[in-house]
């Protein structure tokens, strides 16, 4: 089986005007050279930039992002966003139950579901954000929590639907806290989830990549992505630099391309 391509994405949130984003993106773009032979490297403006932030990037190996969408292809959903609508503004990926949507917009597992299948139909590769909170920690039930969310998420997913997604593993705690997992805690869970998916859906678990995000910086990236389950990194605070994301996209390199 091929060697999973990691993949860094960075996950802007509800920040960065259009002005603001065309220049970030333009940026991570232009530095990015030889870096994405190895690495693929997405951003996830706000939705009202990616239509701009698209056209820059034609041409161009960076890929875009959406930060959710709704699980119908059109009609009356007042303020929703369908993946067909992303797909056609340039969108290669979007995030999906990122633990901010599950916290203050009470977003379900089942809901993660729909909009993954959404995102599939459209040509988009979702990624399924997962992972515990700190009280779920110290209970011990990482992993009960870490089990519900992908069963809920992919009830009736075929290996071939799950061969075409990415998980993010983002433990609550470590968001936009400065407290990331260490590399033997992210690798002990990222290796629940490929097992977990291994049990389901067989095979195909070796080729999907699994991310780490929760306060990954310049200095703490090459530590995670090194583990052996850890196959890139989403990225949110770190991500709105473009000096400190474009060193989390060097972390990334295989450790005998470090030197050179
Ligand atoms: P953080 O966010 O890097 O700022 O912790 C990560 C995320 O929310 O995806």
């Amino acid at each position: 089986m091929a060697p999973r391509r990691p993949l860094i994405c960075g996950n802007w949130k509800m920040h960065r005007t259009v002005g603001q984003a065309l220049e970030l993106a333009t940026a991570v773009r232009n530095a990015l050279g030889g870096l994405s032979r190895e690495v693929e490297v997405a951003i996830a403006p706000p939705f009202t930039a990616l239509y701009a932030v698209a056209r820059r990037l034609q041409g161009s190996p960076l890929r875009l992002a959406a930060q959710d969408c709704f699980w119908e292809p059109e009609g009356a959903f007042t303020g929703e966003v369908s993946a067909e609508m992303l797909r056609d503004v340039g969108c290669t990926y979007v995030i999906l139950g990122h633990s901010e949507r599950r916290q203050h917009f009470g977003e379900l597992d089942a809901a993660v579901g729909l909009k993954a299948r959404a995102a599939l139909r459209a040509g988009l590769c979702p990624i399924i954000c997962i992972g515990e909170t700190l009280a779920e920690r110290d209970a011990g039930e990482t992993y009960g929590r870490l089990k519900s969310q992908l069963e809920g998420a992919l009830a009736g997913f075929s290996p071939d639907m799950v061969a075409g997604l990415v998980v993010a593993y983002e433990p609550v705690w470590a968001i936009g806290t400065g407290r990331v997992a260490t590399p033997q805690q992210a690798q002990e869970a990222h290796a629940f989830v490929r097992q977990h998916l291994h049990q389901h859906f067989g095979e195909v678990a070796q080729s999907v990549r699994i991310q780490y995000g929760g306060s990954v910086k310049p200095d703490n990236a090459a530590g995670l992505l090194r583990q052996p389950d850890i196959d890139g990194a989403l990225v949110g605070g770190a991500s709105l630099q473009a000096e400190s994301f474009l060193d989390i996209i060097r972390a990334c390199r295989p450790p005998d391309r470090e030197a050179t």
